[in-house]
């Protein structure tokens, strides 16, 4: 397995599934840099050894951009050519790294990148996510993040690009935790997400850091509200959110969101006490 020369990364495994990106679809089908986009250009970085995602990504922000444009971009060029005979209209697939090469030099309003960085080291994140992140429209979004094999347990952060939709600093924005409701009692309660976050994050799970403070005290409020089961998960996980808010901790959206097993802080209630990703790319 060789990678185009000029791309910028290394072909890693390239295990994906069906259905599996479903909640990170669904985040950025509700998000203003999609929504409000000049030109809904997205790319889904590092798709894997399959078209499903990308053509699922297309399906999903077709219902609410119905004049949105995905780019499938891997770094293995055998992944492309197995991918080639699915594209379709608005639905292409190109060789590339983080980079990020397209057409005319076109900048993307989205860049998702699923599953990608976890194969990389913590040291290569802000590299990666700087490269990404020039590669934007103004006020595009880079999605980077984790999920595991069945897309119920994932989280991942939200990164800007600023001079436009009011964003006015590049750099990572938000960071979002999304669960599957139902089975997150037999899974062991929300930091089950641990394993699953992205790479920025996972070796901060210690104590002394922030993510690692946030997994107790939602563990804790799911504890605390686990009457609530009776109910429903649902039920019990949006109290869990609301007594976390209660809390102090600054817990972005509303029960519209929470209801999806959602839970999205700014990156700054995670970030790691060494300042390490606090890039100004
Ligand atoms: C584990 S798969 C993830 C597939 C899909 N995104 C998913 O989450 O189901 C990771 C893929 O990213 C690709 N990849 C790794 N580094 C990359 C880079 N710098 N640019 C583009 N693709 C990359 C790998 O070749 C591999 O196919």
């Amino acid at each position: 397995m060789t990678a185009t020369r000029g791309a910028r990364g290394r072909i890693t495994r390239g295990t994906t599934g069906v259905n599996r990106l479903r909640r990170m679809d669904r985040w950025i089908a509700a998000h203003p840099a999609l929504r409000h986009a000049a030109d809904p250009l997205v790319v889904d970085l590092g798709y894997g050894a399959s078209h499903r995602t990308p053509l699922e990504l297309l399906e999903r922000l077709r219902a609410v951009r119905a004049d949105v444009r995905v780019v499938g971009i891997e770094i293995d060029p055998a992944r492309v050519a197995a991918a080639a005979p699915f594209a379709r209209d608005g639905l292409a697939f190109a060789v590339g790294g983080f980079e990020v090469p397209l057409a005319g030099d076109a900048r993307p309003a989205v860049i998702r990148a699923a599953n990608v960085l976890r194969q990389y080291d913590e040291a290569e994140v802000a590299e990666a996510w700087a490269t990404m992140l020039a590669r934007l429209q103004p006020g595009g979004l880079l999605l980077e993040g984790t999920c595991n094999e069945v897309g119920r347990v994932g989280s991942w952060v939200g990164l800007r690009a600023a001079g436009a939709l009011g964003v006015e600093a590049t750099g990572p924005e938000t960071f979002t935790i999304a669960l599957h409701l139902d089975s997150l009692a037999e899974a062991g309660g929300p930091s089950v997400v641990a394993e699953r976050l992205p790479k920025a994050l996972i070796h901060r799970n210690v104590p002394g850091e922030r993510v690692h403070e946030l997994l107790r005290a939602l563990d804790a409020q799911w504890a605390r509200h686990a009457p609530l089961a009776t109910f429903s998960a649902r039920q019990r996980w949006v109290a869990a959110v609301q007594g976390l808010r209660d809390a102090g901790w600054p817990v972005r959206d509303g029960v519209t969101r929470w209801r999806l097993g959602e839970l999205t802080l700014p990156w700054a209630a995670v970030a790691p006490r060494d300042g390490a990703l606090a890039l100004e790319a």
